[in-house]
């Protein structure tokens, strides 16, 4: 059943492509989002829709991060987002001209489930996105979209992560084709959705070379990983990767926040992992490479095929395809997958389950 991969994990990165292509099977077509499981919401977004909420957990709270600057950059809606358990707690600010977007896997964790009965007693509207068909969250909601993307056996979410940034930014399009109208740039950027699988299959070449730079980093204690703009979302979610299949402490900052504290952790046994693609953020992001670089900290690098210069700044590098910026946490993904994936297994720990972790968190 793992189809010939050593563990699970390892098989459901390398279904990225066959995975992203049933995510959006029917939801994207030709750079025009459809989206017709929220066909009952089109009113509501149209007259009365003022902002919007995410609610998630974990990696799902990740691609949520990646949705609100899609949002940020494509339209004028608020956007606000809150991990579950706080959202909950909290006094949100939701009420009846609010959709909450609810993103979970399992479609069964406790705090998620717990945030979108607070948002439904506010009045707000909600959509969820899931992988499993009849789980309790989307079966409470208005539109449940579901992720198809078959079913995520391993633990530490992959496939599931790529197709809810996917469908989140095909949901992203359809509500701002209601609301403001369809632009080029954001069909375009739907239609590179669309070629998706096949960037995939470029992308996963890399596989044996990551394996090889990730020798590098199996015996430090600590990483760090750093993004901007749509590369923190990234960021966060290598360091989750990282801690929590291969047990190496890892931090996800906005590279903007290193003079604010992290960089004094940065020595020689204390490495960078740079989310640095040929981008808007490109300059600022090299600056802190540099300035990472002068604490003698090594450093990791994933930048866009071409950008030569980074053999300079960098101990190791990989390259990924051009891409819009709003894509590159797509492109990206693979590769801080199989990164914590091949550091775990020279680490010896068995990826697929992680000590402490169980693949639906249904208590707090
Ligand atoms: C990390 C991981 C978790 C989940 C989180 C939310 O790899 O899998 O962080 O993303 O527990 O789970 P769902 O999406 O099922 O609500």
């Amino acid at each position: 059943e793992k189809g010939g991969y050593e563990h699970f994990m390892l098989k459901e990165i390398f279904e990225q492509p066959e995975a992203l292509k049933s995510a959006i099977a029917g939801r994207i077509k030709n750079g025009k989002p459809i989206i017709s499981e929220i066909k009952e919401l089109e009113e509501f977004i149209k007259k009365d829709l003022k902002k919007i909420f995410i609610v998630a957990c974990g990696t799902s709270y990740h691609a949520g991060l990646a949705f609100k600057y899609f949002m940020n950059r494509y339209s004028k809606i608020d956007v606000d987002i809150e991990v579950a358990s706080e959202f909950r707690y909290m006094n949100p600010h939701v009420n009846e001209n609010t959709l909450v977007i609810a993103i979970s896997q399992s479609g069964e964790t406790i705090d998620t489930l717990e945030g979108i009965r607070i948002a439904k007693e506010k009045g707000s509207k909600v959509v969820t996105i899931s992988n499993v068909f009849g789980s309790t969250i989307p079966r409470e909601s208005h539109g449940a979209i579901y992720m198809n993307t078959g079913p995520e056996i391993g633990v530490a979410a992959t496939k599931t992560y790529t197709a809810q940034i996917a469908i989140l930014y095909a949901l992203g399009a359809k509500i701002i084709e209601i609301t403001e109208g369809l632009t080029e740039e954001i069909e375009k950027i739907l239609s590179d959705i669309e070629k998706m699988p096949e960037i995939y299959e470029e992308v996963l070449k890399n596989a044996e070379k990551v394996k090889e730079l990730s020798r590098e980093y199996v015996n430090y204690q600590h990483m760090m990983y750093i993004g901007r703009g749509f590369g923190y979302p990234t960021a966060l979610e290598g360091a989750l990767k990282l801690k929590e299949i291969s047990y190496i402490h890892a931090a996800g900052y906005q590279a903007g926040e290193l003079k604010h504290g992290p960089i004094a952790l940065l020595d020689e046994q204390f490495p960078v992992f740079a989310i640095i693609p040929k981008d808007s953020l490109y300059e600022k992001m090299k600056s802190n490479l540099m300035e990472s670089r002068a604490r003698n900290a090594n450093i990791i690098a994933i930048t866009t095929e071409g950008n030569d210069e980074i053999k300079e700044l960098t101990n190791e590098y990989l390259f990924v395809p051009e891409a819009e910026e709003a894509l590159y946490p797509l492109v990206i993904a693979p590769i801080i997958q199989l990164f914590s994936y091949y550091v775990a297994v020279l680490r010896k720990l068995d990826p697929d389950k992680p000590r402490n972790l169980a693949k639906s968190v249904t208590v707090e």
